[in-house]
């Protein structure tokens, strides 16, 4: 009897411990929840700046709907489109696996949504946890298309850091007096850059600073002592922004819904598409702070926005002094310059993952894209088309290849239907010319070739692509965006990227994990990612009016073995052209 129950004991507590496995398994996946949605594509009458703007909203809400989820779940939206535009919705940072149909860039995985008609987006979340955002991606609807997507660990697993009292997300948006879609159907038509925004706003508010505002400046309540988490969020069509708040450091713990190595900072640099998450803890004396936002300018010679957004951060016991009338108006943060470049940079730079990763080694593809602006020449320089500088047209382009968006048919839909004449798949590895990229570029260098081009990558083929910014026209920060992947940042510089010294200094260690990234102005940026998403793949610049000129192109990743490493059938709604 003894022997017996010796020899079953373990055998039995296996069969425990493995039912017990199962279970939580099992129930990792009944936690995961399905979010159903309703976005309606709707114009709806806002007062800013003081004046009544009619504008495209979701719902009737600016900024829109906030997406509340864990990591595991599912999201089913349905869109009608009761505007007057053409409209998709890009979930920005999510990674769509084997699913572009859910991706949303119009013309790139799915045709638009007609006015009147709808189209519903059907995806998962799957090993993302942080903040993320959802934008039109037709034309300038973002302008006021646009909200969180924030993604919260699975239930029952914690933050990796202690659990903050309160969360606040705060949208980073651009505002302009005039219907952003006619102030970029001007520039098309001049070729000129387009207006600035009038206004930088903080959750859709300009705040204090602006006339008209103040009554509706956005709030942050906190207790003295306590640590809240802040979602930050820089949704601006087309400025790279400076972000403080008075007398408070930020930790930073998570970019683009990835963990980082906590870091604290008084100031955050934050590129259009980006999101930073960080710590706040409330433990100055009890009052009222501004929390406030500026451009990072680094285009030389352009006309930029140089106001300033603010919101207020209040601590509880101080608004009862307030009531009193014993406040004064809250202090201002200092903002590094509006050309910081060696703020910016560095604090970039310590953005690290939390632990060591796995990055990426024996490269099988070794890209290098040159990146900027351009000009087109005009035979009569002094229509009224051409008035760009000199009489000319801005375009833009990577590897000398301006990307011209398809019209009749999606690049997703022409390939997987076997549709002929849509795109090409011969976008060059290296830009046609070698040149000294950063310096004085002559002038029969700065006007690109117009394309359709895909790169072709093999599924799972370990990917490095180096993006050197040039000096045509400007040197400049673009904020470039892989869709359908996160990937490591390993290296950065100033100058011309140098194949034979600069990747010795790469670092495979602990580098950030990301879905966009800044080239230095006048400098390079090198990523590594694997190509396990088939699909078609948009990379471009986060500048809107750049990713308009041209600085756009994408991979057409294939499938590999069987159905697992396959892009799924499309649904039955998806629009056609
Ligand atoms: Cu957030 Cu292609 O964009």
């Amino acid at each position: 009897m003894e022997a017996y129950n010796l020899t079953v004991k373990p055998w039995c507590s296996c069969l425990l411990l493995g039912l017990f496995a199962v279970i939580t398994f099992l129930s990792s996946f009944a936690n995961a929840e399905t979010h159903y949605h309703e976005f309606v594509i709707q114009a709806k009458p806002v007062k800013r700046l003081c004046r009544i703007h009619n504008i495209i909203t979701v719902n009737g809400q600016f900024p829109g709907p906030a997406l509340e989820v864990r990591n595991g779940d599912s999201l089913v939206i349905k869109v009608v489109n009761s505007a007057q535009y053409n409209v998709t919705l890009h979930w920005h940072g999510i990674r769509q696996l084997r699913n572009p149909w859910a991706d949303g860039p119009s013309y790139v995985t799915q045709c638009p949504i007609r006015p009147g008609a709808t189209y519903t987006y059907r995806f998962t979340i799957i090993n993302q946890e942080g903040t993320l955002w959802w934008h039109a991606h037709s034309e300038w609807l973002r302008a006021t298309v646009y909200g969180p997507l924030n993604i919260h660990p699975r239930l029952g697993s914690p933050y990796p850091f202690s659990t903050p009292k309160q969360e606040y997300t705060l949208l980073l948006g651009e505002w302009f007096d005039r219907n952003p879609m006619d102030v970029l159907k001007q520039a098309l038509f001049t070729g000129a850059a387009p207006n600035v925004s009038d206004a930088y706003t903080i959750n859709g508010q300009p705040g204090d600073l602006y006339r008209c505002s103040s009554k509706e400046t956005v709030r942050i309540p906190i207790e003295s002592g306590e640590t809240v988490l802040l979602r930050i969020v820089n949704s601006a069509l087309n400025q790279e922004l400076f972000f403080a708040i008075a007398n408070h450091q930020m930790t930073v713990v998570g970019v683009d819904a990835a963990y980082t190595k906590p870091f604290t900072t008084r100031v955050i640099m934050i590129g259009p598409g980006q999101t930073t998450n960080v710590l706040l803890t409330a433990d100055q004396p009890p009052a009222h702070y501004y929390i406030a936002a500026r451009a990072y300018n680094t285009a030389m010679n352009a006309p930029f926005d140089n106001t300033t957004t603010t919101a207020i951060l209040e601590y509880k016991s101080a608004s009862c002094r307030t009531k009193k009338g014993q406040s004064s108006r809250p202090i201002l943060p200092q903002l590094p310059a509006y050309n910081d470049t060696a703020t910016a940079t560095a604090f970039t730079a310590g953005i690290k993952s939390p632990s060591q990763v796995k990055v990426p080694t024996a490269i099988d593809e070794n890209l290098f894209f040159t990146v900027g602006l351009g000009l087109n020449n005009c035979t009569r320089p002094n229509s009224p088309r051409c008035q760009g500088p000199n009489g000319t047209r801005f375009t833009a382009s990577i590897n000398n290849v301006s990307f011209v968006f398809p019209k009749t048919n999606s690049l997703m839909q022409a390939y997987y239907q076997g549709v002929p004449g849509i795109f090409t798949t011969d976008f060059p590895p290296v830009p046609p010319i070698q040149f000294n990229y950063t310096g004085n570029v002559n002038r029969g260098l700065w006007q690109p070739v117009p394309g359709t081009k895909l790169y072709k990558l093999k599924y799972g083929s370990k990917v490095q692509i180096v993006f050197q910014d040039t000096s045509i026209v400007t040197t400049e920060d673009h904020p470039i965006h892989l869709h359908g992947y996160s990937f490591y940042v390993v290296g950065s510089g100033f100058g011309n990227f140098n194949p034979s010294t600069d990747p010795a200094k790469f670092n495979f260690i602990d580098p950030p994990q990301r879905n966009t990234i800044g080239s230095n102005p006048g400098g390079w940026v090198a990523i590594r990612f694997v190509a396990d998403n088939p699909g078609i793949w948009l990379l471009h610049c986060h500048i809107d009016s750049h990713l308009r000129w041209g600085l756009a192109m994408a991979f057409l990743v294939e499938n590999g073995v069987g159905q697992s490493q396959s892009v799924i059938p499309p649904p039955v709604d998806l629009p056609q052209c």
